[in-house]
């Protein structure tokens, strides 16, 4: 597994550290959305995302975006005018969610799980016995809380419901096991810049037969030109054709990043996240630090925690300056006092456990963590 390539060592939740064979892959010469070539590399590059998603059954799309434009082609290609939605909350992408079902004029209704709690499939239950809706949007891994939520237990009541249900795995698809043709999700999408260890600028969207189906019959017409997901569908099998130009070297660096996933197997990737999500939550439970996910719901791609007395910038700041390692830190309101490690993509564990040495290091110089504690972490690993 590849170790630090690069002066800064990238632990934020997205983008994370590429390889040398990813940098490499981009830095070539401008390659043409046009020619043989570029056809080939597409296909290969479609080919590999139903690896990853284990989708066989489904539609495969890769195109320029964001996990943002994920978000918005699943509202926008699913969601008409006036349709009841329902946007199951824990955390910051929970809450864009159910901003672009408003957006795109969803009667859009949110279930919020607060203080770390994951999403509850009986709460669930009980809520689509009281209310029709057309489509339910889950995050799997909100990453401003590190919460990981029961996605199959989820999807399953959404099923039993006759309920479309969207799948926003942007931090979780290569970190944590998902195997979309099991699943019966109706849509699940990621970005590139992840735990597939890309550069950023590539969405990837799995499509259930059954949402394509609810698309191609919806009444209204999909009110998008570049999110239109059925617009996409014929350039999925033919890349010979014009929607907008591929920014070409992202899905370069994709496919690269991706055969290096499929040479480690998928499930040894997931093996490995496991194995880094855990030192993480040791090592941030020796600390004595609170986590921001409740027990038994901390996911394996990022760990967020609070801090005490306000320090989340100097500590973020130190050990940048003092030890070349870029954490993140809360987002809007929890900026000050939280703290979010991204341990994905082709971290490697030992990599990980030295950066969170130096981390312990610093939070004590700046009395974030008794200095025992952080002895006590150091030694364990
Ligand atoms: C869970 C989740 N959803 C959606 C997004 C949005 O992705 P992007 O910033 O690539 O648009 C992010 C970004 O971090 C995310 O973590």
């Amino acid at each position: 597994m590849a170790s630090q390539v690069d002066d800064k060592l990238l632990l934020i939740p997205g983008p994370t550290n590429l390889s040398m064979r990813v940098r490499e892959a981009m830095a070539g010469p401008q390659l043409p959305h046009v020619g043989a070539k570029f056809y080939a590399m597409f296909k290969e590059t479609v080919g590999l995302a139903r690896y990853v998603f284990k989708n066989e059954k489904g539609t495969q799309f890769v195109f320029t975006g964001t996990g943002t434009t994920g978000m918005e082609a699943s509202v926008v290609s699913l969601v008409s005018h006036g349709d009841r939605t329902l946007t199951l909350m824990n955390g910051y992408f929970g809450h864009r969610m159910l901003m672009l079902n408003q957006v795109h004029g969803a009667k859009a209704d949110q279930l919020e799980f607060t203080d770390g709690k994951a999403a509850d499939p009986d709460t669930l239950r009980k809520q689509l016995r009281k209310e029709k809706y057309s489509v339910v949007f889950i995050t799997h891994v909100d990453t401003s809380s590190s919460v990981i939520n029961p996605v199959p237990e989820l999807v399953e009541e959404c099923s039993k419901a006759g309920v479309l249900s969207v799948v926003d795995s942007v931090c979780a698809i290569g970190g944590v096991p998902l195997d979309f043709d099991r699943l019966g999700a109706d849509i699940v999408f990621t970005a590139s810049q992840k735990a597939l260890a890309a550069a950023p600028g590539a969405v990837l969207i799995a499509c259930s037969p059954h949402a394509i189906e609810h698309m191609e019959k919806r009444k209204a017409p999909i009110e998008s030109y570049y999110m239109n997901l059925l617009k996409w569908k014929p350039i999925m099998d033919d890349p010979r054709m014009y929607l907008a130009t591929p920014a070409t070297q992202v899905l370069l660096a994709l496919r690269e990043a991706m055969t290096e996933l499929k040479e480690e197997g998928i499930e040894n990737r997931w093996a490995r996240h496991k194995h880094l999500g855990e030192l993480t939550r040791s090592t941030v439970d020796e600390w004595g630090q609170r986590f921001v996910a409740e027990e038994g719901h901390r996911a394996d791609t990022v760990t967020s925690f609070w801090v005490e007395k306000q320090n989340a910038g100097a500590i973020q700041e130190t050990l940048e300056k003092e030890h070349g390692i870029v954490v993140a830190r809360g987002i809007y309101d929890d900026r000050d006092r939280m703290m979010r490690i991204g341990h994905f993509g082709i971290l490697s564990v030992e990599v990980l456990g030295r950066a969170l040495d130096s981390m312990g290091s610093v939070m004590k110089e700046l009395g974030a963590v008794p200095g025992d504690l952080v002895q006590q972490a150091t030694r364990k690993k």
